[in-house]
């Protein structure tokens, strides 16, 4: 359970999430946000866990089970996710740079950072870290990892958050994060905003939970487990929402930039305000943490499918997916640095991100949910879940009906867009 905490809790909730609310209004945002969150990706978690206990097999095998050919689908999210991977990784790299300038005491603007070949360098360390945990195995690399990193995490949000409102700013800040403006919520964007937020921050939908499910205890409850992770991302979210607005809104700056509030932004007001230094290394070990738990779990994925598959053992199949990722990672890396790589004017970072980063995750989502309700035998569900507690009992209905179809509807409509 830590673990599938540790994946929920990535660079997704503590800039992501800011930024969303940050460009939808502030707190409108968060009606929505928290119906995505309990009508779909809470529903679609439960169902993703008792698939994995159920089979206890890799995403691959899982899919097969269903119908041979459906084992085509569970390629295709584990590509999905790997190019994913290759560019989360390439963040994760900016994120332990800045946590090593700001150990090192020294200011570097983003743009100078982005102008020479560093990111390369961080980018690969953080592959390698990543696929050093992975390889370790499940309980002595991923859990021992989690147990430690998922708890520093909470602790250095709770000390931020707390701080924060303590500054002037604090108080503006809480009421644009918590400030309700019904009139945003007749925009459909907001809507589809929140959902595709609300399955990227709980990781829902790629898999992630079916190869964690796998390896969850037969006494272990799945709704409760899923609640936990719930709440704790919500709460993840919150914390770094309040640290950052009140941060933000002391030192008037903008509150709706992403990548930008993280390494731009923020650098600003630790210069500015008094135990600055300290609080820009607990920002960046934090952010360093949550997105290096977050990766394990994407490289999870697919290490155990090629070994499920191929019968290869855990250190090669790490060792190979690891050159894959970064080999396919590089162009990304290399597009935020002095090469300045870029494919029709965007770079490939933001191409991939605005892509596959995009769509991936609802086509994915979708894949998932119409598989395993529809083409397989119901009994799953109820085996793993037993008789259902009345919160409970829509989730039949949503997962094989509601779900598919607003994924669809979603999947369409951001088609549209491109
Ligand atoms: N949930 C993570 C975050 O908030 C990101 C993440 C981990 C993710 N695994 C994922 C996103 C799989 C999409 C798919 O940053």
């Amino acid at each position: 359970m830590l673990a599938a905490i540790g994946s929920a809790v990535g660079i997704g909730n503590i800039w992501r999430f800011s930024s969303v609310v940050g460009q939808n209004g502030g707190g409108a945002y968060l009606v929505p946000y928290l119906l995505a969150v309990l009508c779909f990706a809470v529903p679609l978690m439960v169902l993703e866990m008792s698939v994995g206990r159920h089979l206890r097999a890799d995403v691959v095998s899982s899919f097969g089970r269903a119908g041979r050919s459906f084992r085509a689908f569970g390629w295709l999210i584990s590509l999905i996710l790997l190019l994913i991977l290759s560019y989360y990784l390439v963040i994760t790299g900016w994120t332990l740079a800045y946590l090593a300038f700001s150990l090192l005491g020294i200011d570097v603007a983003f743009s100078d950072f982005t102008s020479s070949l560093q990111p390369v360098a961080y980018f690969l360390i953080s592959a390698l870290a990543t696929g050093v945990v992975v390889s370790s195995g499940v309980k002595r690399g991923i859990e021992r990892l989690v147990s430690v990193l998922v708890p520093f995490a909470f602790l250095i949000l709770l000390a931020l958050a707390l701080f924060c409102l303590s500054l002037p700013g604090a108080q503006t800040g809480m009421s644009f994060l918590f400030r309700p403006d019904y009139s945003m919520l007749l925009r459909p964007g907001l809507w589809s905003a929140a959902i595709g937020q609300a399955f990227f921050s709980l990781s829902v939908g790629m898999g992630i939970l079916i190869t964690y499910g796998a390896y969850l205890d037969d006494d272990a409850d799945i709704p409760k487990s899923a609640l936990i992770v719930t709440v704790s991302d919500l709460l993840a979210a919150i914390l770094a929402g309040i640290a950052i607005f009140s941060l933000v809104f002391t030192f008037g700056l903008p509150p709706t930039a992403g990548a930008e509030l993280a390494f731009i932004t923020l650098p600003k007001a630790f210069e500015l305000i008094s135990y600055g230094p300290i609080l820009g290394v607990a920002f960046f070990a934090l952010l360093f943490s949550a997105a290096l738990t977050s990766a394990v779990s994407m490289l999870e994925v697919n290490v155990a499918a090629v070994m499920g598959q191929t019968g290869m053992s855990r250190r090669k199949a790490s060792f190979l997916l690891t050159m894959a990722l970064i080999a396919i990672g590089l162009p990304s890396a290399l597009s935020y640095s002095s090469i300045g790589l870029s494919f029709f004017g965007s770079r490939i970072l933001d191409l991939l991100d605005g892509t596959v980063g995009t769509l991936g995750l609802p086509i994915a989502a979708f894949l998932v949910a119409m598989v395993f309700r529809w083409f397989m035998d119901e009994h799953l569900l109820y085996s793993q879940l037993g008789v259902l507690s009345s919160w409970m009992r829509p989730l039949p209905f949503l997962t094989k009906y509601a779900i598919p179809t607003v994924l669809m509807i979603i999947t369409i409509l951001s088609l549209m867009e491109h």
